[in-house]
């Protein structure tokens, strides 16, 4: 595996590479790696002959400085696993390398950016624009692999490469999952022993729920999926949405066969840790 750091130098060898003839897949990632992105770094090897991962805290998606700040990061360890998974090169820049200078373009992304996650971290899904459409311009991928835990990203960078016309398949890999079934995320090693050992009510409550949908509206569903993970002590729901899979719009019923299928979103926070987890209504 190639580690490289400056833009210059992926380009070159992405280049050489395709010159070869191999297909390029790109895993962008912000580091502190676990079996969630493995999972997509081996589907990335699996389909493309070379495979880039990008290691990058990106600044401009961060609202809040704290949490750029306590993020953990672990290039050491994250190096190994990129070997080990067969990675053909590891892209680690600086932030001055990515940003020579500030990036000011603001994208139209829509309703998709509008609910849920938007309003919450007002820039986020603008910053996650901004440094994906930058590694794609950068890596030109064939196929740009990322996880359904942060669902409406998928939809936002969609809109994204829609916007900009770009010619990349976006493919969108299954949660991983902890054996009790909490979501596997970077932001998980911040538990207290006692925040993970309550954090995995919040996947129970939300495969539950997927039992109620023939007698309850998504609204009724909505609220006992709040009320429940909120009576776990410890636990607080920011939001519970159920939205139309493709759209992000909240539903008032229960998708017909043929349409997009619905999909509950929530965020929770157990102490100050923000958990982030959905289950498909289908
Ligand atoms: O999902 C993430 O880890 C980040 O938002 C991404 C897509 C790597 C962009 O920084």
């Amino acid at each position: 595996m190639e580690v490289i750091r400056t833009v210059k130098e992926l380009k070159t060898r992405v280049a050489e590479l395709k010159a070869q003839g191999q297909q390029v897949g790109l895993v962008p990632t912000m580091g502190a790696l676990h079996s969630g992105h493995r999972s997509l770094i081996e589907r990335s090897c699996r389909e493309n002959g070379a495979t880039v991962v990008s290691v990058f805290v990106n600044p401009t998606q961060f609202n809040n400085a704290n949490d750029l700040a306590t993020y953990p990061r672990t290039e050491e360890a994250d190096c190994a696993l990129l070997e080990d998974a067969g990675v053909t090169i590891a892209f680690i820049p600086s932030v001055e390398e990515i940003y020579p200078e500030p990036d000011t373009r603001q994208f139209d992304l829509g309703p998709v950016a509008e609910v849920m996650e938007g309003p919450m971290r007002p820039g986020h899904f603008n910053g996650v624009a901004q440094i994906v459409s930058k590694l794609f311009y950068i890596v030109e991928p064939n196929k740009a692999y990322f996880g359904e835990k942060d669902f409406q990203q998928i939809a936002v960078i969609r809109r994204m490469v829609d916007i900009l016309g770009l010619d990349v398949e976006i493919v969108d890999c299954p949660i991983v999952r902890e054996a009790d079934g909490l979501a596997l995320s970077s932001r998980n090693v911040r538990l207290t022993p006692e925040g993970r050992a309550i954090a995995p009510a919040i996947h129970r409550v939300l495969d539950e729920s997927r039992g109620w949908k023939p007698g309850m509206s998504p609204a009724e569903v909505t609220d006992k999926v709040i009320a429940l993970i909120n009576s776990t002590p410890g636990l607080e729901v920011e939001y519970y949405q159920i939205v139309d899979s493709l759209t992000m719009q909240p539903v008032d019923r229960w998708p017909a066969d043929g349409e997009p299928f619905a999909v509950g979103c929530v965020t929770v926070y157990c102490g100050d840790v923000r958990l982030i987890d959905n289950i498909k209504y289908c």
